[in-house]
């Protein structure tokens, strides 16, 4: 089981930011984080190590009616494959829906094939190819899931 609690404003920027830069082909300001909290702090959980040590995130931001939409979601390397990340899909389903959340949507690299199947496997499906949706020229998928989902 993974201990997921909300994100601390400060204390958790750097080591995020450290995650990101390893794990995420977009160049993110800083202040990315602290920004996704000031609109929905229950939007922004992270997976930490028993010594509260970030391990893994998910940043989100709420859209209308009801939808939210994964801005990014990482693991550390040295933790991936254990199922940190699929706990923390978990965790933002079950915050989601406390907030009146029904639907998840999010966008991943055409070319993430394990991140596509990584989401696959926890409830996502694909609903458009996005053309050069990326700074980089590559396409994104889109991806939703219903926020309750019983798997
Ligand atoms: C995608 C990601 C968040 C999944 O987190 P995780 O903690 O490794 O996921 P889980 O342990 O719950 O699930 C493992 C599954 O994730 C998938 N996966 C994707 N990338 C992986 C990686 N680098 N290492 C291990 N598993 C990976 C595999 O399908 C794996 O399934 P398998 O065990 O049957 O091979 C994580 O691997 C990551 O941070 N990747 C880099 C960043 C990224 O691609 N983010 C998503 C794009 S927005």
């Amino acid at each position: 089981m993974t201990l997921i609690r909300e994100f601390k404003p400060q204390a958790d920027d750097e080591r995020l930011y450290d995650i990101a830069l390893i794990s995420l082909d977009e160049i993110y300001n800083p202040n990315v984080f602290f920004g996704f909290y000031a609109l929905w702090p229950q939007g922004q959980l992270v997976a930490v190590d028993i010594f509260d040590r970030p391990i893994g995130y998910i940043s989100s931001v709420r859209l209308r009616d009801g939808w939210a939409r994964i801005m990014m979601l990482a693991v550390d390397e040295g933790h991936r494959g254990k199922g940190v990340g699929s706990d923390l899909l978990q965790r933002f389903r079950a915050e989601s829906a406390r907030s009146g959340i029904t639907a998840i949507t999010l966008e991943v690299k055409k070319e993430n094939e394990r991140a596509i199947r990584f989401y696959e496997k926890n409830g996502f499906r694909r609903t458009r190819v996005l053309p050069r949706f990326y700074a980089d020229g590559n396409d994104g998928v889109r991806m939703d899931s219903p926020a309750h989902l019983y798997i």
